[in-house]
């Protein structure tokens, strides 16, 4: 979809405006929203309103052709609900609708003349990012591995966002919010591709790739490298596997020289088997997402390099399969991270901590402002938020904590919500080994937060906070495939640290 922004004002009239569709609100109330008493110069749209063909509901349609005295085709009537303060809910309902009829139709360009000003307790940015967002996820198709491919998208190709004054400012948000869109997108594409070909291979040439796109500097790090950087953590969990493990690093120097950078970690576990301490059989494809931390880091550093953001940011993905063989480790297995604490590996199936655990070390070297991981660690976060919200853990200093607030308020202000879940010394407790500094599992109950005090351990020396994401990077069922979360969660996180 081709997007740009266009205000209309008593000389751009939105009747004057050429375009294959026109979507404007109507309410429950029968009330016309502005811009469609603005194209209702014969009263034809209140007429068709007062019929009782639409009814105003959030998300309900109603096509005229050739209204009176409108240059465009097609009128097309949303309902917007009840309130002309418009819910966030309905107007996401409302733009998936418009979006749908615009697929159908034998038109290539459309405009969206929504009250994007008027929904409750957002502004103008969300309304743009939310349709920019919403469009791209329309025509999103994941077909690369079929051999037929799917039909691809049709009707409107081109779409107009109608907004009160096209500052520079609102023509910035459209460009961030196509950002994040294809950031999501390539995070997607990740995700959904099969861990035969999505390996840790794969997502370093990725990484190598968006480094020539954009200017990062990127480092892959191979195994004999991860072996003299002592990595016994990470390396433990790709001792089963025939892929060689990735530790790739990217660089995106778009702030002052000396200034310190965030740091991102994506857990990218390829495939995640459980190893020796072996999943059931059932839905484990499911667990080629398992690097949708990974993902998500390489789909955050897309949006920012695109947007050339002004901040340094540095990247770690930490690229392995989870396998059984001969030679993987056992339950019991005790291995040395790579900041010299030895853990005792009670269960396999408990990698990602144990890849983190490293790459969390390794990120100290950078002096960060602060280090955000990001991790489908574990299925307990399904159990706990459901797939609504991601987990967020920080350290347990505080409930007042800072790093948490911009978290929260970046993924409320993005639309792709986390929610705060404790660590603290009563989950360390449960981690306790008798033969090691600590086990990578604690005694029942809590696992979340038995995992997010697990990473605490290796993040003494800067700020902190871990994002697991089990439960939204991707979607199971007859609808299975990436979501892209939580991108639009971190790129607004970095944008308001600019
Ligand atoms: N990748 C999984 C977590 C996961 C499972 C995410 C299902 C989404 C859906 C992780 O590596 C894992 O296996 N975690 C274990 C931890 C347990 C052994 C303490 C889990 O959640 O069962
Ligand atoms: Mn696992
Ligand atoms: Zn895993």
């Amino acid at each position: 979809m081709d997007f740009s922004i266009k205000a209309f004002d008593t000389k751009n009239t939105l009747t004057a405006a050429k375009s294959g569709c026109i979507a404007v609100a109507v309410f429950e109330n029968k009330k016309l929203s502005e811009a469609a008493k603005a194209l209702d110069l014969n009263g034809e749209i209140a007429a068709a309103v007062k019929s009782g063909d639409i009814s105003g509901k959030a998300g309900t349609t109603l096509l005229l052709r050739g209204v009176a005295g409108v240059s465009a085709a097609r009128v097309l009537l949303v309902g917007m609900g009840a309130d002309e303060a418009v819910s966030e809910k309905s107007f996401a309902s409302a733009v998936t609708s418009a979006l749908k009829t615009f697929a159908t139709l034998g038109a290539q360009d459309a405009i969206i003349a929504f009250p994007v000003e008027n929904v409750k307790e957002r502004d103008l940015a969300w309304s743009v990012r939310s349709i920019v967002v919403a469009a791209a996820d329309a025509e999103f198709r994941t077909d690369g591995q079929k051999s037929k491919k799917d039909p691809a998208p049709t009707g409107v190709r081109k779409l107009a966002i109608a907004v009160p004054q096209a500052t520079p400012q609102v023509k910035a948000v459209l460009a961030q919010a196509q950002a994040i869109a294809n950031g999501m997108g390539l995070t997607k594409e990740l995700g959904n591709l099969s861990p035969n070909v999505c390996t840790p291979t794969y997502l370093a040439n990725t990484a190598k790739k968006l480094g020539a796109d954009y200017g990062f500097d990127i480092e892959v790090l191979d195994r004999k490298q991860l072996e003299a950087l002592k990595m016994g953590s990470f390396l433990s969990v790709t001792r089963g596997s025939e892929e060689p493990p990735k530790f790739i690093v990217l660089k995106h120097n778009g702030g002052k020289k000396n200034e310190a950078p965030v740091v991102l970690i994506g857990k990218g576990i390829t495939f995640d088997s459980g190893g020796i301490s072996l999943k059931p059989g059932p839905g484990m494809d499911e667990m080629k997402y398992d690097m949708g931390g990974a993902g998500s880091v390489l789909g955050t550093f897309r949006a920012i390099g695109e947007m050339n953001l002004k901040l340094n940011v540095v990247g770690i993905v930490a690229a392995c399969e989870n396998m059984p063989s001969g030679r993987a480790t056992k339950p019991g297995d005790i291995v040395t991270a790579m900041n010299g604490l030895t853990i005792e590996i009670l269960n396999t199936d408990a990698e990602g901590r144990l890849v983190l655990a490293d790459a969390l070390t390794y990120a100290e070297r950078f002096k960060p402002a602060a280090v955000v991981n990001v991790a489908t660690l574990t299925g307990a976060c399904i159990v706990a938020l459901g797939h609504h919200n991601s987990g967020l853990f920080t350290r347990h200093d505080d409930i007042h904590n800072a790093l948490a607030d911009e978290l929260m308020d970046a993924g409320k202000q993005a639309g792709d919500t986390a929610w705060r879940l404790p660590i603290g010394e009563q989950y360390n407790e449960q981690l306790k080994s008798n033969f090691a500094d600590l086990a990578n599992i604690g005694t029942p109950g809590g696992a979340s937060c038995t995992a997010a005090a697990f990473l605490e351990n290796f993040t003494r020396n800067y700020t902190w906070a871990h994002l697991d994401i089990a439960g939204t990077a991707w979607k199971s069922g007859a609808s299975k495939g990436a979501t892209g979360r939580p991108v639009p969660l971190l790129t607004t996180f970095l944008l308001n640290r600019v």
